[in-house]
């Protein structure tokens, strides 16, 4: 047992070392851009607390959901996240042919990628995108998106 405990700490730092080591492969810039937001049509609001989200994609992605059609290669998502009525930060989700396969089996999430960018546009690098896959991924079955359902519902009214 003395022994043992002498060794927890030795254990923690191992851990902190695989941790950080983790951290600095994946918080890499990937190929999610920032989209124009001004080109973009806002379907969708959630509001949580203090957050208010305003939720965006291309027309051409919502005529083609509507359609029962793939969303087209080249769409963003976008979830702008305002906190005091202002930008707080952007979460993006951009899909592009073959993109997938920069990920292995077990992180891919069809050829999404995922982003987060500060107000400056540039790309927080604290973040690690493996966990935005892996929440987004036990929607598989909705082209890898929560608000699928509203946006099949929009019908050209901004939803406050
Ligand atoms: C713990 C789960 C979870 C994680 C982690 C997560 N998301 Fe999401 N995401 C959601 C939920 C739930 C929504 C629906 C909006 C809401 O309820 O706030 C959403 C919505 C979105 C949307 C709008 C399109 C859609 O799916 O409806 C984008 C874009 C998005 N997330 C990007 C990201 C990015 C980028 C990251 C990582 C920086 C991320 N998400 C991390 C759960 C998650």
């Amino acid at each position: 047992m003395r022994h043992l405990l002498k060794r927890i700490p030795i254990l923690f730092a191992a851990a902190g070392a695989v941790i950080l080591i983790g951290w600095k492969v994946d918080a890499e810039p990937n190929r999610t851009t920032m989209p124009e937001l001004a080109g973009l049509v806002h379907y969708t609001t959630i509001r949580r607390g203090e957050v208010t989200e305003h939720i965006m994609t291309t027309n051409e992605a919502i005529q083609a959901v509507k359609n029962g059609q793939p969303i087209p290669e080249g769409t963003h998502f976008v979830l702008v996240d305002y906190r005091d009525g202002e930008i707080y930060r952007t979460f993006v989700m951009e899909k592009g042919r073959g993109w997938g396969d920069d990920y292995d089996e077990t992180r891919r999430t069809g050829d999404w990628q995922f982003q987060w960018f500060k107000p400056d546009g540039s790309v927080n690098m604290a973040e690690n995108t493996a966990r935005c896959q892996s929440c987004h991924s036990s929607r598989a079955d909705q082209d890898f998106l929560y608000t699928l359902d509203d946006l099949k519902a929009f019908d050209g009214a901004v939803i406050d």
